[in-house]
């Protein structure tokens, strides 16, 4: 019986520690160990210390940016012709994940590491961004006023103490990183910023 409780225990701290321990590490976005990475390091493949390609999205942004231009998703509301809403061009961090997932870019392919590594061939978005859910576009009050089925971004987003506009949002914006954690932070599969289980992520913005 004590036994089983020490395991038992031992594994809830394994479990606790888990939970607040994920990171890059070991992740997908782990390249470390990849074949073209010549400099055995992790956050080097997308910053750099010295001499990085300034953008506002990220500090000491390193990977080639693609030059692709997207075919962007399309709908009645975000049609309506009120800055809210209006999808353009891709935009802010969403920019740096197409530099690798739109796949017209060498992973390998930062300022550092040269051009080598192949494409990502894995789940890439390609540069049809239409079938994919929108990013790049401001979601505010007006926004929710055109469309009922959207939560207003002051809810809670169950992320820490954050409403969907302070914990999902980036200047306003829906990016890729309102659904994705980049560095694996909340260790969650697909590396999702919450789970999605029951589709918990999805009703945190929308009313279905
Ligand atoms: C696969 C690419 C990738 C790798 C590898 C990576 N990052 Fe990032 N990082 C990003 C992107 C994209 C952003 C901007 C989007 C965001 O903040 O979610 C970012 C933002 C950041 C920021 C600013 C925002 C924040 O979260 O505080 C810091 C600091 C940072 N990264 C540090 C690191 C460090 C340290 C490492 C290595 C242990 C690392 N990153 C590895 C892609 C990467
Ligand atoms: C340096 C190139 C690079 C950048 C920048 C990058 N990714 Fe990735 N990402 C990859 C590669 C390569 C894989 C697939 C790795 C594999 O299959 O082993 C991947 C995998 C993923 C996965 C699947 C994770 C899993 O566990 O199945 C997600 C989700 C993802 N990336 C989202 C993003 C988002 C969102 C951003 C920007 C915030 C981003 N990535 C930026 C290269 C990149
Ligand atoms: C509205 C939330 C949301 C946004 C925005 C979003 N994703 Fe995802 N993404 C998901 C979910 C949820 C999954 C998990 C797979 C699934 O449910 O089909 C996923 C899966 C992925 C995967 C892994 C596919 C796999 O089979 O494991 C990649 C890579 C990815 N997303 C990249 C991106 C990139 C790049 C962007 C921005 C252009 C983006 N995502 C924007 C929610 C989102
Ligand atoms: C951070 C908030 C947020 C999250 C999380 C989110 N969405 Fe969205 N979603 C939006 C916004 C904002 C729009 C644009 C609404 C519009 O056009 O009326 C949108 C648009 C959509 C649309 C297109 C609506 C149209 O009129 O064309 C669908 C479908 C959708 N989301 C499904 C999902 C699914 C499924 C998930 C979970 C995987 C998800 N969303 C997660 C905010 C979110």
């Amino acid at each position: 019986m004590k036994i089983k409780h020490l395991l038992f225990s031992l594994f809830l701290l394994a479990t606790v520690q888990v939970l607040v321990a994920q990171t890059i590490v070991g992740s997908k976005h782990d390249f470390s160990t990849a074949t073209w990475n010549t400099s055995g390091e992790i956050c080097k493949v997308c910053h750099v210390p010295h001499g990085a390609v300034v953008l506002a999205s990220a500090p000491l942004w390193s990977h080639t940016l693609s030059t692709a231009t997207y075919t962007v998703y399309s709908s009645p509301t975000t049609n309506a012709g009120t800055p809210a809403g209006t999808i353009g061009q891709p935009s802010a961090s969403t920019k740096l994940c197409l530099s690798c997932h739109d796949n017209t870019v060498a992973v390998g392919g930062t300022t550092f590491i040269g051009t080598v590594g192949s494409p990502v061939g894995y789940a890439n978005t390609g540069i049809d961004l239409s079938n994919d859910h929108p990013v790049s576009f401001t979601y505010d009050a007006a926004l929710v006023a055109l469309d009922p089925g959207l939560k207003p971004v002051t809810a809670l987003s169950g992320i820490g103490t954050g409403t969907i506009a302070s914990s999902m949002l980036f200047a306003g914006k829906m990016e890729c990183a309102s659904c994705h954690n980049v560095h694996n932070g909340a260790g969650i599969a697909h590396l999702l910023v919450k789970t999605n289980a029951a589709s918990a992520l999805c009703l945190t913005c929308h009313i279905k």
